[in-house]
């Protein structure tokens, strides 16, 4: 049986330090702020931001909710990020997504400053991760790399597949893995032999938004599988893009579903937080 990563425990010690660190800025007087937008009423999206509203809490930072109607247009958005940009209580600034499909999710992104981008989605800060010159990771990725070093797994000159190639985790994340020395492959729906691609891994990593995809026959024996998913199984039930089940007995380590990745993907939303907070009040 493969040994539990436990996104719970690793997120807790994280935001343990941030919390102090939020209390010490705010005894020299700065408050720490985050702004949430949301539009319409995707389910997972109430949930997610629900849960980014209870770390800050937990943490002593101010949370900024805007939860606006799915009817919303382009320029009301752009107004709404226009006041947040320039208001000084602000220090982070997050636009849930999906939007409604009627708004231009690109405008919207590049919109907010990269200063305050703690999603690291504007193109300035995708650049800034691409050359290692960076102020925020993108949340997930991070999340996961935090995962890694923390249960002390060497990622320097090992094999590591990324499955999936979306702007928020898997292009990220295939290059979060290289700078920490890794050799990575980035493997698609089009990827020709996907099972064997995987099954070559010894840190496996999982962002493809399908149930229970990746099954014990494409894990090498002993592999690290970092499960991305957030899906729901035949039943309604939560799970992975990873078979737990069958890949628990053949994986060296596994993260769960939920209880994993998920937990860390906050922690870093409020790292960049707080890092965001620091940098504006050092000017
Ligand atoms: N939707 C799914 N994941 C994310 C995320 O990390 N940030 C934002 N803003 N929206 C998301």
């Amino acid at each position: 049986m493969a040994k539990i990563i436990d996104g719970r425990e690793i997120s807790a010690a994280v935001k343990q330090q941030i919390k102090e660190d939020v209390v010490s800025l705010y005894k020299q007087g700065i408050e720490v702020g985050l702004a949430v937008i949301i539009v319409g009423d995707d389910p997972a999206s109430k949930v997610y931001v629900a849960n980014k509203e209870k770390a800050c809490e937990q943490l002593g930072i101010t949370s900024y909710k805007y939860a606006l109607p799915a009817e919303t247009t382009n320029e009301e958005l752009l107004s709404l990020i226009e006041k947040l940009n320039n208001d000084k209580k602000v220090n982070g600034i997050l636009c849930q997504l999906p939007l409604p499909k009627h708004l231009d999710e690109k405008l919207i992104i590049n919109s907010i400053v990269p200063e305050k981008d703690v999603d690291a989605f504007h193109p300035q800060n995708v650049g800034k991760i691409m050359i290692g010159d960076f102020d925020f990771l993108p949340c997930t990725p991070a999340g996961v790399i935090e995962m890694i070093k923390y249960s002390g797994i060497e990622m320097s000159g090992k094999k590591c597949v990324v499955v999936g190639r979306s702007n928020i985790v898997g292009k990220p994340m295939a290059m979060l893995l290289l700078h920490n020395n890794a050799t990575v492959t980035v493997c698609h729906s089009r990827t020709v032999n996907l099972k064997e691609e995987c099954a070559n891994a010894d840190i496996l990593v999982v962002a493809i938004g399908k149930a229970k995809f990746v099954t014990a026959d494409m894990v090498k024996e002993g592999a690290i599988v970092i499960d991305v998913g957030m899906d729901r199984d035949e039943n309604g039930k939560l799970c992975g893009d990873v078979d737990f089940d069958s890949v628990s007995q053949k994986a060296g380590a596994i993260t769960p579903v939920p209880g994993g990745v998920g937990p860390m993907t906050i922690a870093m939303l409020m790292k960049n937080t707080l890092t965001a907070a620091k940098k504006q009040n050092s000017k």
